[in-house]
């Protein structure tokens, strides 16, 4: 070769290399990204592989019922995620065959041409929920009356690690609503009616949830949920109920101060993804408010992760199916929970690209956000579930913590003549009431069901049973549900309250006790014996007139699985230290708290009060 030729052969290898350098899109090759340091260099390593239709497969979120059947369409889709709903799991409900069903759908995603992993979420709302033997801890309101956001972050970090144990790497949780009507079927989802506390309790969960880094195998996505006003619905405009899924008729000042404000902690304590409501904004659903979901979230809060839209939320959107996709993908929506026509969403979103009626900019935006939090979790190097955590759900630690939780999350509302705590070693103490022995009423709803259940759903303490293992051995302790054969007790314990619900179910015009209830606390007071009542319940219920004849009352909203909690309070091995996160009301006129604001007649009990001994 003359020195000439070495030359300019020389001079193009260096062009090549430097190319391949300033471009690293091998990907003209190859599917595998695996060989770029950078995340965000894998994600533009993948996107210009993906044809339309798997882009949008990346964007679409099945219910994993639909899909049983179906399971290659997961592949022949590409199908980015999957969710369990509220009542869909394994026909067997233990970890083990959750995490058999949740790798075996993973398995047919491996199978697709680009071998993209699904994301996989749940509502492990209070604890792994759904699953039976798994820790439940106390619904958010309780968690609200405790205000202790490291509390918060542990539960949420033994939560992540349970959920993660199955494969699971999504929870769509917090839900950081402010509720300001406790008649909403949804109120104990939230912490509390003042958006500071939520704000900081939700920003702890985030943390709980995703630790510090998202690589970690007990790591999962936390979803702020449900952007933006689901707590403020007007009365009258909710579907098919009175509030839940209804409109927020509220200027925008207050719609921020309010009900945005918890997304700025949210957002800046790396929330990674948002999921929008099913409520509207002065008629307008949240689902197509381009100015909320874009403008506002991301703009302007700078929020970088993925927004999913709520079950089946696009379809109640204006117009044709079609016409639905166009307004929600165009809003921001990055993912959409369909849950169930996947092809018809899936055909019609193509379509729209093809028309230009939704832009591939906007498209790509969104398989990024996806893609980027995919490679984040570590799902590219780790799909399946984590079967070395499996020993640990349920296990003893993480039911030590619910049951601390569970004591620091009572409120003590009436104390007559210091008669808690109660000695240990009284001769006969009756446990009275509907709810003493009940764990599926302890932990309302989202709990093993959609909707929860009563009865013994899953592993766990009940309170009559946890009174029972507190006593000394030679207190005798009775049960009675009505309340009747009272007479000669030391002490009656009462558990009354709500059964469990939840959205679309639990909304609520009347807050008083049932007349079951009522009945039972009559009959014991006829026996001439003291009576503490505990209150099982989602919200504030109207005690007024009643409470004057109890001799201590104690809200215990929904406290899970660990009843002993309960127990350690009543019998004095801790002080009540919780402080109500609702105002409670004197009676129905004061609801909804706008109304107790503006009224001169004193709640019940203001927000924040709460005794101790
Ligand atoms: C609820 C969400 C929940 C989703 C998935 C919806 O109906 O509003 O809070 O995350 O279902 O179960
Ligand atoms: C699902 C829930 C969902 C609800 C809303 C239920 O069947 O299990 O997850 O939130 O439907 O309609």
């Amino acid at each position: 070769m003359s020195p000439h030729k070495k030359f300019s052969a020389l001079f193009w290898i260096l062009w090549i290399a430097l190319i391949f350098f300033l471009f690293p899109t091998t990907h003209f090759f190859s599917a595998d990204a695996s060989k770029f340091s950078s995340i965000k260099q894998k994600v533009e390593a993948i996107l210009p592989q993906m044809t339309l239709e798997e882009k949008i497969g990346q964007m679409t979120q099945i219910d994993s019922q639909v899909i049983m059947n179906n399971l290659q369409d997961i592949s022949a889709y590409g199908i980015g995620s999957l969710l369990s709903g509220g009542n869909s799991g394994p026909s067997f409900n233990s970890p083990e065959s959750w995490a058999n069903m949740v790798d075996r759908f993973q398995s047919y995603a491996l199978k697709s041409r680009l071998k993209i992993p699904l994301i996989y979420g749940i509502d492990s709302v209070h604890g792994l929920s759904h699953v039976k033997g798994a820790t439940v801890f106390p619904h958010n309101i309780g968690l609200g009356a405790a205000r202790n956001p490291v509390l918060v972050e542990k539960i949420a970090r033994i939560t992540a690690m349970e959920t993660a144990a199955l494969g699971i790497k999504w929870t769509f949780a917090p839900c950081i609503a402010v509720p300001q009507d406790i008649r909403w079927g949804r109120t104990y989802e939230g912490f509390s009616e003042d958006p500071k506390l939520v704000s900081l309790l939700g920003a702890s969960a985030i943390k709980g949830s995703q630790s510090t880094n998202l690589s970690d195998p007990t790591s999962i996505l936390a979803c702020a949920k449900h952007f933006a006003g689901d707590g403020g619905t007007e009365f009258g405009t909710g579907y098919p109920e009175l509030l839940d899924q209804g409109d927020a008729r509220i200027p925008e000042k207050e719609l921020r101060s309010i009900h945005i404000f918890p997304y700025i902690a949210a957002i800046s304590n790396g929330a990674a993804s948002v999921m929008a409501s099913f409520s509207s904004w002065n008629e307008i659903k949240m689902h197509q408010n381009k100015y909320l979901l874009t403008d506002v979230l991301r703009k302007e809060l700078k929020f970088s992760g993925i927004l999913v839209s709520d079950w089946a939320a696009v379809k109640q959107l204006p117009g044709t199916p079609e016409e639905q996709v166009k307004l929600a993908i165009n809003a921001g929506i990055d993912m959409v929970m369909v849950p169930d026509s996947y092809q018809q969403f899936i055909g019609n979103l193509t379509a729209l690209v093809r028309k230009q009626e939704v832009s591939e900019e906007r498209i790509d935006e969104a398989v990024r956000r996806i893609l980027t939090l995919k490679y984040k979790l570590g799902l590219f190097e780790h799909p399946y579930s984590h079967r070395e955590l499996l020993a640990q759900v349920g296990g003893r630690e993480h039911r030590e913590l619910a049951r601390e939780a569970v004591r620091k999350s009572l409120v003590l509302l009436k104390n007559k003549d210091k008669i808690l705590p109660l000695s240990k070693k009284l001769k006969k103490i009756i446990v009275a009431g509907r709810k003493a022995d009940d764990i599926g009423s302890q932990c309302g709803g989202w709990t093993i069901t959609w909707q929860g259940a009563t009865g013994a759903i899953t592993t766990g303490t009940s309170i009559l049973q946890a009174i029972k293992k507190a006593v000394s051995t030679n207190t005798i302790v009775f049960y009675s549900t009505n309340g009747e054969n009272c007479l000669g007790a030391d002490a009656v314990i009462a558990v009354v309250g709500e059964g469990p619900y939840a959205e679309m179910k639990g909304d609520r015009e009347d807050l008083s006790l049932k007349t079951t209830d009522l009945k039972t606390i009559r009959n014991i007071k006829d026996a001439g014996v003291p009576v503490v009542v505990i209150l099982i319940s989602g919200r504030p219920m109207i005690v007024t007139s009643e409470i004057k004849s109890w001799n201590a009352f104690i809200a215990a909203w929904l406290p899970g699985t660990e009843g002993e909690g309960i127990a350690d309070i009543l019998f004095g091995d801790y002080q009540p230290a919780g402080k109500l996160s609702y105002t409670w009301p004197a009676s129905m006129d004061q609801v909804p708290l706008r109304k107790a604001k503006n009224s001169h007649s004193k709640p019940l009990y203001p927000y924040g009060f709460g005794l101790s001994y």
